[in-house]
């Protein structure tokens, strides 16, 4: 069978990674959450103390990152430094990190690497902001994922309460998506936007089953 890329991209809190995971799994074929590498990168830099919109200092610091991703029951795990960072990276402070160590060109050269590799080797679902535009630009279908910034925030809030994070209220991370948002699309190098060939979903008013469906009527083509 031929190799496929499915690239979703959006801002945060659109369902990239449910209605991601997901279509992996009806496919079984991989899934890849690319925001966690950035993350990842931030988390360290958090860890060093390093200013992660310090662009020099972020330069260097992923020069000899040592970030991997393994697969184990079908889970993404992402290792920074030879330990399992999965649940360390889903930390409001981290997401502001991330969103802020995205913008060094060194970063994304570095991360779109590895993201580039996975999909040479394998079929795959991959979502962040870039992969239609920038990652996987002959991807054999692009998703983008829109909904309000109520919807999104909303998400957010209850993600974060659902895994015990109960400090921030849900005007915090509405604030903390918008900064994102604005950072994400303005930067100069892979910002985020939706593919001149992308089909682009609302998702505002839609069921997670509902979204999945809309976009396996396009995927059953190739399949
Ligand atoms: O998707 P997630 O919220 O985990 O992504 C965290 C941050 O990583 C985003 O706000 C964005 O700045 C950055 N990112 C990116 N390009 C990607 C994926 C994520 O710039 N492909």
């Amino acid at each position: 069978k031929a190799r496929i890329s499915i690239a979703i991209d959006g801002p945060a809190g659109a369902g990239k990674s449910t209605i991601a995971k997901l279509i992996s799994k009806t496919l079984n074929i991989l899934y890849l959450d690319t925001g966690a590498m950035y993350r990842t990168v931030a988390l360290k830099a958090i860890r060093e103390g390093v200013d992660t919109s310090n662009r020099e200092q972020m330069s260097k610091l992923v020069e000899d990152i040592d970030i991997k991703v393994v697969y184990s029951d079908d889970i993404q795990h992402i290792f920074l430094d030879g330990k399992d960072v999965t649940e360390l990276i889903r930390t409001p402070e981290v997401s502001i990190g991330a969103s802020n160590v995205a913008t060094v060109p060194a970063v994304r050269l570095k991360m779109v690497e590895l993201q580039r590799e996975v999909a040479k080797q394998n079929s795959v679902v991959m979502d962040g902001r870039d992969i239609g535009t920038y990652v996987l630009p002959d991807a054999t279908l692009k998703f983008f994922l829109t909904a309000s910034i109520e919807a999104r925030a909303i998400r957010r809030y209850n993600e974060l309460l659902s895994k015990g994070m109960t400090q921030m209220t849900l005007e915090d991370v509405k604030k903390d998506i918008e900064y994102r948002d604005k950072n994400d699309s303005s930067r100069d190098f892979a910002p985020l936007s939706k593919a001149q060939d992308a089909i682009e979903i609302d998702t505002t008013d839609l069921t997670i089953e509902q979204v999945v469906n809309k976009i396996m009527e396009y995927v059953k083509e190739y399949v």
